[in-house]
């Protein structure tokens, strides 16, 4: 049964939590998309819907509960997003998994490494097997994955999220390579420093409680990348002339140094 009776074009938004996930749902949504929103926990899936719904109309966005290191629950949702909502026209990989507190190699599990790497590769592997025959069929498409620092610098501490975030990066210029000619538009946004939320973005805002930092606190937004600001990113990336793809850019927040985790 189709739940978009208007046609409208579909985002999937895989990985979609209340940070940029949820931002870059929205903003497709306010310019006339709907979203599938791809996640592990159903009562915050449920609540985001239900804040998208009561901002933007019922039915602009539909959740599916996937874990994205089981390849069988990808394909499932992708091919129930189909049979709802018809092709995937934009799809953006957000998921990540790393440690907030580092840990060295000899202190890090293979079943950490392997999970987490499932999560930050194997998760877009197959999410872009999912959405490539359409967009192939239409001659159109447009696929984000999400970058951070990590896809560039190994760093202490994160063995178990850099290599999976680096074949990230290799994924998308693999993708580009062999269909940006059929029209397929794939870019890598690396996302280099801490993105406001609760995560990341919180665990520094309580460091900078600690140490009395008010002028941090006051200017948030010049430190931290703003989920809102990085969703218009996401937007300008999808619109882009054909002349014109990026394949790779970088942001951050005006005080945060370049590659800052160096
Ligand atoms: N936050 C930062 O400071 C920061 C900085 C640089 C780069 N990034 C990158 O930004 C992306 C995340 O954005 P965000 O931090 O704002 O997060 P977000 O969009 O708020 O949430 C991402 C969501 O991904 C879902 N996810 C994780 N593992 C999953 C799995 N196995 N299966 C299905 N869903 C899964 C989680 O939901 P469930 O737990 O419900 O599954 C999580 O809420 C990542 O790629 C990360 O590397 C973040």
């Amino acid at each position: 049964m189709s739940h978009n009776p208007q046609n409208k074009p579909v985002v999937a938004v895989v990985g979609a939590g209340p940070g940029i996930g949820e931002a870059v749902a929205r903003r497709f949504i306010s310019s006339g998309f709907v979203a599938a929103l791809l996640a592990r926990t159903q009562d915050k899936l449920q609540l985001m819907t239900a804040g998208i719904s009561s901002d933007f109309g019922p039915g602009t966005a539909r959740y599916y509960l996937t874990d994205l290191t089981i390849e069988a629950q990808v394909l499932a949702s992708f091919s129930k997003i189909q049979q709802e909502l018809g092709n995937v026209e934009v799809m953006v990989y957000n998921a990540g998994a790393r440690r907030v507190n580092g840990r060295a190699i000899l202190d890090t599990s293979s079943e950490e490494f392997e999970s987490f790497t499932k999560i930050n590769l194997f998760g877009a592997f197959w999410a872009t097997k999912c959405v490539l025959p359409d967009m192939l069929a239409n001659e159109r498409g447009t696929i984000i994955f999400t970058g951070a620092t990590g896809s560039l610098r190994g760093s202490p501490g994160l063995s178990s999220f850099s290599p999976g975030k680096f074949g990230l990066r290799s994924l998308a210029q693999v993708v580009t390579r062999e269909y940006q000619s059929k029209g397929i538009h794939c870019a890598h946004l690396v996302v280099d420093g801490p993105v406001d939320g609760k995560l990341i973005g919180g665990v520094t805002r309580r460091k900078w409680e600690r140490e009395g930092e008010r002028e941090k606190l006051g200017q948030v937004e010049r430190y931290i990348m703003q989920p809102k600001d990085l969703a218009g990113i996401y937007w300008w990336l999808y619109e882009q002339p054909r002349s014109t793809w990026t394949h790779e850019l970088d942001v951050r927040a005006q005080k945060e140094g370049m590659f800052s985790k160096l």
